[in-house]
C-alpha cells in the first residue's frame, strides 16, 4: 500500500499490530514513564524526526512516545528484512507515517530511506548508519535544518566514528549503542537470546550436544555463546582480538582459529560487525549439514557470493532456510539470507530489553533538543545523568532496591589515607 508518505505491506493487518504493541508495551515501564513525561512536556513539538530503526513492536513503543512528546515523525526500516507488516501498518493507523515492508529489495529499501529524508528531518534516529550516510553523500543539501541525530548499534557507531575520523560528519551525534544500559542488556541478554530464538523458529534444531561456532566475542557474541550453552551446545568462539579471546576461554568455551572451527562446526553464527568472518575457503571445508548464521549488523559477515560461486545448486527448503548443494555434494544451509536472524526469522530483542534502549534513544534526543546550537558535530557518549537514570527507573520497575552509600562511606571511598 502506497499511500501519502507511507509505504506498508497490508493496512488491514493494523488491528493485529496494535495488540502485539500493547503486548511490548508491558515489559517497557521505563519508557513509559518517559511518554507520559514528554506528553506533559512537549519537548519535540513541531520537530520532524525521521527514525531508520528495526520496525518492531517495541520501535512502536518509542515511536509512540515521540509521537506523545510533539514530534513530527515519519519511519523507515533499517534493514529490507526486519519489518513486521502487521507493526508497519499499525504505525500509519496511529497517524506515524512508515515506509518499511518485510522482505523488500534494496532499491525498495532505499527508496524508503528517501521518503524518510524527504520528511527534512531535524533529529535522525538511525540503526546501522544508512540514513545518515544516505543524507550525508546524497541529500546533503538536507543537512542545515539538522539538530542532531541518535545511533542505536555496534556498527553504526563504528561508521560515524570513521565518518568523524575523516572530517565528513556534519551533525552531532549520540552513540546510544553505546550507554551501558543499552550494550550490556540488549546487546548481551537482547542479541544472546532473540538468535537462538530465530534460528531455532527457522531450522527447529535441537541445541543440545551442537557443535556451535560464535565468530565474535563481544557484547553480542557473550550473550549468544551463554544462552547455546545454557541450551547444552559445545561452544567454539573465533576471535581476533586477545583480551576477548581470552575471556572466552576462562567463561569455558573453546576458541580456535574459524579455519579450525570450519572443519568441526554444525552451526556457526558470526556477530562480529565485520566482512567475509566466514569465507570461500571455510566453506570448502565444512561438514555436510552445516547451518551458518549471522546476527551481525549487516550481511557481510558470511561471504555470500562466494557460497554461491562455489554452489551448483540452491532451493528454499524451509522458510529462511536456504540449502547450497556444493559440487562435492555437501549441502551448506544459510539462514534468512545471512542477515540478523534474530530479526529475519523471530521478533529481535524482547521488550524488557528494547525498554532501556529506547528509553535512552528518547532521552538523549531530548538532550539534543535541549542543547540545540551547542553541540559540535561529533559523536557524543550518551550523557551519564541519562544511563544512571535509565538503570534506576528500570530498577524500581523491576522491584529492585539498592542500598545508598553512608556519609562514612562516601568519605571512604574519596580518601586515601586509611589504610591497614
Ligand atoms: N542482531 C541484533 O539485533 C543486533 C543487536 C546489537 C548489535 N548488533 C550488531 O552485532 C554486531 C556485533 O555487535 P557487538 O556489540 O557484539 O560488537 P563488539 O564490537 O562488542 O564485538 C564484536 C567482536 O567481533 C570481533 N571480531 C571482529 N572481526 C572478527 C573476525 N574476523 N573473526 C572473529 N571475531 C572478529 C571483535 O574483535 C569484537 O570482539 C555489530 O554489527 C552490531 O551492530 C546486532
Amino acid at each position: 500500500m502506497t499511500h501519502h508518505n507511507s509505504d506498508v505491506k497490508d493496512p488491514s493487518l493494523a488491528a493485529g499490530g496494535r495488540q502485539r504493541i500493547e503486548w511490548a508495551a508491558r515489559e517497557m515501564p521505563v519508557l513509559k514513564l518517559i511518554r507520559e513525561r514528554l506528553a506533559r512536556e512537549k519537548p519535540f513539538k513541531n520537530i520532524r524526526i525521521a527514525g531508520c530503526l528495526h520496525i518492531t513492536t517495541e520501535t512502536a513503543n518509542l515511536a509512540l512516545a515521540l509521537q506523545a512528546g510533539g514530534a513530527d515523525l515519519i519511519l523507515c526500516a533499517s534493514n529490507p528484512l526486519s519489518t513486521q507488516d502487521d507493526v508497519a501498518a499499525a504505525l500509519v493507523e496511529y497517524g506515524l507515517p512508515t515506509n518499511a515492508i518485510k522482505g523488500e529489495d534494496e532499491k525498495t529499501y532505499y527508496k524508503h530511506i528517501n521518503t524518510a529524508l524527504d520528511h527534512k528531518p531535524q533529529l535522525t534516529v538511525d540503526d546501522g548508519a544508512d540514513l545518515v550516510t544516505t543524507l550525508h553523500t546524497k541529500r546533503s543539501d538536507l543537512i542545515g535544518d539538522i539538530i542532531g541525530g541518535t545511533e542505536e548499534t555496534t556498527t553504526g557507531v563504528i561508521r560515524l566514528r570513521s565518518m568523524q575520523r575523516d572530517g565528513k560528519l556534519r551533525y552531532p551525534m549520540i552513540a546510544v549503542n553505546d550507554a551501558q544500559t543499552k550494550y550490556l542488556f540488549d546487546n548481551r541478554y537482547g542479541t544472546g537470546q532473540s538468535t537462538i530464538d530465530g534460528i531455532t523458529r527457522a531450522t527447529n534444531i535441537l541445541w543440545a550436544g551442537k557443535k556451535v561456532v560464535i565468530c565474535g566475542y563481544g557484547w553480542c557474541g557473550h550473550g549468544v555463546a551463554l544462552r547455546a550453552k545454557g541450551l547444552g551446545s559445545h561452544v567454539i568462539v573465533t576471535e581476533v582480538k586477545p583480551v576477548r579471546a581470552l575471556e572466552a576461554v576462562m567463561d569455558g568455551f573453546q576458541v580456535m582459529p574459524i579455519a579450525e572451527a570450519a572443519r568441526i562446526g554444525d552451526i556457526f553464527i558470526t556477530v562480529t560487525g565485520d566482512k567475509n568472518v566466514i569465507d570461500k575457503a571455510h566453506f570448502l571445508t565444512m561438514k555436510d549439514g552445516a547451518i551458518m548464521a549471522n546476527s551481525g549488523h549487516f550481511n557481510v559477515e558470511i561471504n555470500i557470493p562466494a557460497l554461491e560461486g562455489l554452489a551448483k545448486g540452491k532451493r528454499t527448503i524451509r522458510d529462511f532456510v536456504e540449502e547450497y548443494t556444493l559440487k562435492d555434494g555437501r549441502r551448506l544451509y544459510l539462514l534468512g539470507e545471512g542477515r540478523l536472524i534474530n530479526l529475519a526469522a523471530a521478533e529481535g530483542h524482547p521488550a524488557v530489553v528494547m525498554d532501556m534502549s529506547f528509553a535512552n534513544q528518547a532521552l538523549s534526543l531530548e538532550h539534543l533538543v535541549e542543547n540545540r546550537g551547542k553541540l559540535e558535530a561529533k559523536v557524543y557518549p550518551v550523557p551519564e545523568a541519562i544511563d544512571q537514570e535509565v538503570a534506576r527507573l528500570k530498577l524500581r520497575a523491576l522491584g529492585a532496591g539498592i542500598d545508598t552509600l553512608t556519609p562514612e562511606q562516601q568519605q571512604y571511598l574519596a580518601s586515601w589515607e586509611e589504610g591497614t
